[in-house]
């Protein structure tokens, strides 16, 4: 039968590195010691506080069943209790929170709930791909917020043209920022809010990385004036806990955004498997302390890798969160042929900014998701190579 890809999946950009992949796999094949720096996947296992609490969750017969539509209570009470300990927020488990198969899928889901045909969704760039498939498969338009330098990696929000602005229905919000590991002021997000309530715009903060940051706590948006008005935002225990493949997060705030939401995935998927929700209720609960150990890892990695790439010449920074490090480019080299050359001359993967959107060209990112003595080899190699 004849038949043709949906004109949503033609409409989503060329997947523009096929040849680096076809690279980075012949050196895999041909068995070299290759150090992958490109994916945002934590090394370390997840605590053994969690494992066990879903080794003694999964025997428990009540959750073989299908989950319950809202979510496990205990885990919402859970996240209930994160926001009091973490932000003195107080949301409603029952009508503020609800459970998610991973922020990632979340992301894509909501602007299917909340955005028209037709109408327009803010997002920045670089960012994380999702924010642009999910809109363009709402049939909506995506409209380029530029992540620049000079502007601490913040979208200049007075620049965003009028017209597109008016049929905008949602702004894409993401600090710590992947790829860039900026962070926003309190200040700037009760901007950003204002912003959002005077042009009609709903609030959307991805937060995966708000428990991987070095210097002052980042903030929640309910936090903030009118937060919770125009404000929802989208948690993840991927990477604050290492669980990015047990496909776990939450999203939280105004209750008609979550309803909204709600509706979408009930006819998407029947929710998160309930043995894993209680073990998640286990890991925030009691997990302050180990993601505290981890963010302190991170951060001797990022030094490790920031102190050598200084020493190689390069113009890298400490990046204030995130366990990215967003570095431009030396020389007159593009993205593409930069991080070619690192992988075939120091078989070292990283990502070339324009993967991330167009005006991520001229730097590189590095996940810092290896040993420091990984890292340390890294650095001497591309050092070398460079
Ligand atoms: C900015 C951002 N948001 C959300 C996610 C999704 O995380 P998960 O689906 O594992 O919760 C990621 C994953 O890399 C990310 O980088």
């Amino acid at each position: 039968m004849p038949w043709e890809k949906s004109s949503r999946l033609k409409s989503l950009p060329p997947y523009l590195f096929s040849e680096i992949d076809k690279k980075k796999k012949a050196l895999f094949a041909a068995g070299k010691d290759v150090i992958n720096l490109g994916v945002g996947d934590p090394d370390q296992p997840t605590p053994k506080f969690i494992r066990d609490a879903m080794r003694e969750a999964i025997d428990n017969p009540t959750f073989h069943r299908y989950p319950l539509d809202e979510g496990l209570p205990e885990y919402r009470e859970a996240i209930a209790r994160y926001y009091k300990r973490r932000w003195n927020v107080t949301l409603d488990p029952a009508t503020e929170i609800y459970p998610v198969i991973g922020s990632k899928e979340a992301v894509f889901h909501f602007p299917l709930s909340v955005v028209n045909p037709g109408e327009a969704v803010l997002i920045p760039e670089p960012g994380y791909p999702p924010y642009r498939s999910g809109t363009v498969f709402a049939d909506a338009t995506p409209v380029l917020m530029p992540l620049r330098k000079e502007n601490g990696f913040l979208p200049d929000l007075g620049a965003v043209d009028k017209k597109l602005l008016s049929k905008a229905r949602l702004m894409w919000v993401n600090y710590p920022n992947n790829p860039t590991g900026a962070v926003a002021s309190k200040q700037w997000m009760q901007d950003a809010v204002n912003f959002a309530q005077k042009h009609g715009l709903i609030f959307a903060s991805d937060s995966a990385y708000c428990e991987t940051y070095y210097e002052e706590p980042p903030t929640c948006v309910f936090q903030l004036d009118g937060g919770k008005d125009c404000g929802i935002e989208f948690h993840s225990l991927s990477k604050t806990f290492n669980m990015t493949g047990w496909r776990i997060g939450w999203a939280a705030g105004n209750k008609d955004l979550i309803a909204a939401l709600a509706a979408i995935k009930s006819n998407a998927d029947s929710g998160q498997f309930m043995a894993l929700q209680k073990a998640s209720a286990v890991a925030l609960d009691q997990g302050d302390e180990e993601s505290k150990k981890i963010r302190e890892m991170y951060k001797r990695r990022r030094d490790t890798f920031v102190g050598a790439m200084q020493k190689a010449g390069l113009q890298a920074e400490k990046m204030p969160a995130t366990f990215y490090q967003w570095t431009p480019v030396p020389g007159k080299r593009t993205s593409v042929e930069f991080i070619t050359l690192l992988l075939e001359k120091a078989n070292v993967v990283t990502t070339p900014g324009n993967g991330f959107g167009p005006s991520g060209e001229g730097y590189f990112r590095v996940a810092l998701t290896q040993t420091e003595e990984r890292i340390r080899e890294a650095c001497e190699r591309i050092a070398k190579a460079i």
